[in-house]
Formats: structure tokens, C-alpha cells, sequence
């Protein structure tokens, strides 16, 4: 057999080899992002039709822990409906102050609270706090494009007010998709964008049908939409649950 018929069989088959292979559970498109003059609040990015808005500086790590804020937003009632187990892995990402991390912590005794941002600042803070009282809250320090978190390692993501603020929320959102176990959930919250009289500016708020376009188009199933919160949609995705496991995850 000549040379080079023998390197085209090869060639031949490893392609089949190669596409024998089942397909990657999650292969992402590129991100479409459109550039624009920035609006006020905005980077002048948009995706999916939505200016992404600036980032909340550390500066601000007072209104995060503002005394109004749970009888405002009704913050004991959004961890509530978590559902957490007492073993659960839950990544906060956008911790901030750690808010949620602290109010999630004492729910998963056996389990773990990953607050990651990428505000050193931000996790300087949730260290001081959690020394000596939280030994389950790890801060996580990611990148504007992953949250640098183990694939396959968490039970819950929730995401309090900073989606919106995501530079690359593709990119993020595939990190994100990566990290949940199958069947793992994602919690988003976000001001109503339906609603005029919640009083955040535009940028800083989601309407649920945006949310659940950006969600689903990473292979994130909606689950519901709880209408309990004063001014937010808590929006449930899941990842699928890997093949063979029980229906209806
Ligand atoms: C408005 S604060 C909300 C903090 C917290 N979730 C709360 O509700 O108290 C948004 C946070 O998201 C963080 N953030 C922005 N982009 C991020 C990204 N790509 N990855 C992780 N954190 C990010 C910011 O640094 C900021 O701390």
C-alpha cells in the first residue's frame, strides 16, 4: 500500500473515531455581542438585545447590608424558598458582602457556601466575616468570564441583583452551566423590569422573558417563576439531569 493512501486511511479513521464520540454535553456558539454608544448606566455592550449595565463598586458595600433591606426586599422570604438541604454546595455568584453567603451558610451545616466575586474587596470582607463563625463559606476570587468553580460541583447557583451586571454573561454563563451537578439549579433574581414603579434604574433591572431567553439559550431548562418577592423575580433554571437518572429533574 503506498504512503499516502496509507495516511489518508488513518487520517479516514480517526475522523470516524472522532465522530463515533457522543457529542459534548454543552457546545456553545461564539457570544453575540453588539457594541453601541453607552447609555448612562450602561458599558455600551449589548447581548441579546440588552445593554449590560456597570458593575457595583465595593464603595457600595453599605446599601448591600443597608438595615431596610429585608423588610424591603424580603430577603428572609427569598432564602426560604431556596429549599436548600442541609448538605448542598451552593455557589453566590456576586457574593458582594456576603449578604445571602451569611443568611445561606447556617442551612447547609454539612454542605458549602462558595461566594464568588471578582472584587477582591468584596471577598476581603466575607473573609473577615466568616473567620472563626462560618468554617462552610469558601470566598472564590473569578474573572469577568468564569467563576472558578470545579465542573460538576454544585447544587444550587444563586445570583442576587448581579447578573445583569455580568461584562460577559455568555461566557459566565457557560462557566456556570459547567460547575452544576446534572439537575443542579440556578436561582436568579432580578429587579422586575415589567414593573415602573420598583425604583432601580432601568439597567439594573430584568424582565423575566430576557432572563428566561439568556437562560434557556445556554440549555438551561426554566423551571418557575415565584411571585412572592415585593420587587424581584425569582426565577428557577436547572441543568438537565444526566442521562438515566429518575424523570422529572
Ligand atoms: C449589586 S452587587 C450584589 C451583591 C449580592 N449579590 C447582594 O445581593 O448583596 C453585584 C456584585 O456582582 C459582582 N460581579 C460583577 N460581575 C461579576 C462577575 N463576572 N463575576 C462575579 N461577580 C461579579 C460585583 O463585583 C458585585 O459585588
Amino acid at each position: 500500500m503506498g504512503a499516502w493512501r496509507l495516511v489518508a486511511l488513518c487520517c479516514l479513521a480517526q475522523c470516524s473515531a472522532i465522530t463515533a464520540q457522543p457529542a459534548a454535553f454543552y457546545e456553545f456558539t461564539q457570544p453575540e455581542y453588539v457594541y453601541a454608544t453607552p447609555s448612562r448606566d450602561g458599558i455600551g455592550k449589548r447581548y441579546m438585545g440588552r445593554e449590560i449595565s456597570h458593575v457595583m463598586g465595593h464603595q457600595g458595600a453599605a446599601w448591600l447590608e443597608r438595615d431596610d433591606r429585608e423588610p424591603e426586599e424580603r430577603t428572609d422570604l427569598l432564602v426560604a424558598e431556596l429549599g436548600l438541604q442541609a448538605t448542598d454546595v451552593v455557589a453566590d455568584i456576586g457574593a458582594g458582602t456576603g449578604y445571602f453567603v451569611f443568611r445561606m451558610s447556617p442551612l447547609v451545616p454539612q454542605g458549602e457556601v462558595l461566594a464568588v466575586d471578582i472584587q477582591q474587596e468584596m471577598l476581603d470582607i466575607v473573609a473577615e466575616r466568616a473567620a472563626g463563625v462560618a468554617s462552610n463559606v469558601v470566598p472564590v476570587l473569578g474573572t469577568v468570564t468564569d467563576i472558578n468553580v470545579p465542573a460538576e460541583s454544585v447544587d444550587l447557583i444563586l445570583l442576587v441583583d448581579a447578573y445583569h451586571e455580568f461584562s460577559h454573561p455568555r461566557e459566565m454563563g457557560e462557566s456556570m452551566f459547567r460547575a452544576l451537578k446534572p439537575g443542579g439549579r440556578i436561582a436568579l433574581v432580578e429587579y422586575r423590569a415589567e414593573d415602573p414603579s420598583v425604583p432601580i434604574k432601568p439597567l439594573h433591572k430584568m424582565s423575566e422573558a430576557q432572563a428566561i431567553r439568556e437562560m434557556s439559550s445556554l440549555g438551561l431548562r426554566w423551571l418557575e417563576t415565584r411571585d412572592s418577592l415585593p420587587q424581584q423575580h425569582l426565577m428557577f433554571f436547572a441543568k438537565p439531569a444526566a442521562e438515566g437518572a429518575a424523570p422529572g429533574v
